[in-house]
């Protein structure tokens, strides 16, 4: 495996204690090799302690797990490192010629994976390279396969264009487009889930589900990185990869088969039948807001606008609510509600299956004086791994009052503190395996970026419209720690619905 941007980020943090966990577990192969690749000067023994420190720190800090010196000096010995530049042709040389050293010395069976783990204005001159330099085809012992990070593209023609660079130097099969959080194993488990029993995919359409609710919130703000933060926005940075992927997984039809293209085909379905939004009616179906200052999750955050790198009048989201439609036989008339967003209350991922309620109430619950109260499915995808069912239950005595309560399946509860493994650590392993179901393939990403860019083009004609009454455009606010602007509510409260707050700790 050859690591692009090895000296960064993304490699320290993720990629090597996945890396050193799977062979833990003797899931890589004998002959596995990381070169590590980037511009940051380093020899080998320099960057075997750099990652060591970074792989003690991950476990010993996140895990609580002691680290074992003596396995990690047996997979050291695996870790080469490379100095080169991303746009040069001699340094792609020199990294061939090396590529080849390590094939010939180490039973590598000349299989090779590249990692595009820098940022992303470098992926094209990185790839074209591999290309001259005679790496992007298969060696002729081996297989070629390349991973791309996100962000994929900044909107639909940005992700065509990295798409068709791609494709001219590589196969669709070779090519595994990344959306971390396929990775996860609660998200596997929508699937498990909905198709991996009978009781629940009956009532999984129109008929019963009222409405579907996603919610992605992280609880800090921009803090160091605005600068980064201001290019990209909440529906560039959240809705296209990771909340569109629940709505795909959470909606898709049944696969013909658990295969690489049979779910990949269904995600592509759905994607397919989102309803397009007319760029001129986005306020009606999209709320876009900026926090203020304010606490959440005990820390004090600034304001986006008074953060630093975040230019005086920068209209860049960092909360989105969009009310989504999927015209298609199953989900007709049942909105899909999608929100995300920094400085929200609590850092969660939740799916929530909203029912339809009884025809009649004969009760005197809470559900029957509230018309907004339902039963509901919770799939929570992150943090306290859970699926909870919320119904009404009589109350134990001798009037018949009813109150909610819930039944909860909760991931280390039922398989311990340690089953749940790292995202990238099950998809490395699928990409050395050449499993590319849990990859993005170019339509999804393509179909994905096409909605979005819809919103984009929206509020890019309204920016432009206030620009020219030479008025600056102020976002709808909300307070940090608060969960979204009064817009956001008032786009459900419209159909009748308000948002469901994710409740902790079991049963309620
Ligand atoms: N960090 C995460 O948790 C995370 C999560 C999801 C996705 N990602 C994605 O993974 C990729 C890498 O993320 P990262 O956090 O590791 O990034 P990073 O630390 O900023 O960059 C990785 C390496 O790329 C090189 N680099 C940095 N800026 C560059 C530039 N403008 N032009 C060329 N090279 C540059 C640097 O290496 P040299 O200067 O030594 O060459 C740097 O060490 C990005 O596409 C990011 O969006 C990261």
């Amino acid at each position: 495996m050859v690591a692009f941007g090895a000296s960064g980020d993304l490699v320290r943090r993720k990629l090597l204690p996945a890396l050193f966990h799977l062979y833990r577990q003797k899931l890589l192969h004998k002959g596995f090799v990381l070169l590590g690749y980037a511009r940051t000067p380093m020899s080998d023994i320099e960057f075997r302690n750099q990652a060591r420190d970074a792989v003690r720190t991950h476990l010993t800090e996140e895990y609580g797990i002691e680290f074992d010196t003596h396995a990690w000096d047996d997979f050291a010995s695996g870790l080469f490192y490379q100095t080169g530049s991303y746009d040069e042709r001699s340094s792609f040389d020199a990294l061939a010629l090396r590529v080849a050293e390590l094939d010939a010395a180490l039973p590598t069976q000349s299989n090779h994976l590249f990692y595009l783990a820098t940022p992303p204005n470098v992926f094209e001159p990185i790839t074209a390279l591999l290309a001259d330099a005679g790496l992007s085809s298969p060696h002729k012992t081996g297989w070629t396969r390349l991973i791309v990070e996100k962000p994929f593209g900044h909107d639909l023609p940005s992700a065509q264009r990295l798409n068709d660079h791609l494709l001219h130097i590589f196969q669709e099969e070779q090519i595994y487009r990344i959306d971390h959080y396929l990775g996860k194993e609660t998200v596997q488990n929508i699937l498990v889930f909905r198709f991996g029993n009978g009781i629940f995919e009956p009532i999984w359409n129109r008929n019963y589900v009222d409405h579907v609710q996603i919610t992605v919130s992280e609880s800090l703000g921009v803090g160091t990185r605005g600068g980064y933060y201001d290019k990209s926005g909440a529906i560039r940075d959240m809705v296209q990869n990771h909340v569109m992927q629940l709505v795909a997984l959470t909606a898709m039809e049944p696969p013909v088969s658990y295969d690489a293209e049979s779910v990949r085909n269904q995600k592509v379905n759905v994607l397919r039948s989102i309803r397009p939004i007319d760029p001129l009616d986005v306020n009606k179906w999209v709320v876009r807001a900026q926090y203020t200052e304010g606490t959440a999750d005990g820390e004090e955050i600034p304001g986006y606008l008074e953060s630093e790198g975040i230019p005086l009048l920068s209209t860049t989201e960092t909360y989105v609510a969009w009310k989504l439609e999927i015209d298609n036989w199953r989900w007709n008339g049942v909105p899909f509600y999608l929100r995300t967003g920094k400085a929200l209350p609590t850092k969660v991922t939740e799916v929530n299956i909203m029912f339809r309620r009884p025809p009649l109430m004969f009760f005197n619950s809470h559900a029957a004086r509230s018309p907004r109260v339902r039963n509901s499915l919770t799939l929570r995808i992150q943090p306290d791994e859970s699926i909870i069912l919320s119904f009404d239950a009589k109350r134990p005595g001798l009037q018949l009052d009813v109150e909610p309560v819930s039944m909860d399946f909760v991931y280390n509860r039922a398989f311990g503190d340690s089953a749940i493994s790292d995202a990238y650590e099950r998809l490395l392993l699928d990409a050395m395996l050449g499993d590319s179901t849990l990859f993005i393939r170019r339509d999804e990403t393509e179909l994905a970026w096409d909605r979005v860019t819809n919103v984009l083009d929206g509020w890019a004609l309204q920016d432009e419209l206030i620009r020219r009454r030479g008025r600056a455009l102020a976002l709808p606010q909300y307070a940090a720690g608060t969960w979204g602007p009064p817009e956001s509510d008032e786009l459900l409260a419209h159909d009748g619905h308000h948002w469901h707050e994710p409740v902790f700790g079991g049963a309620r």
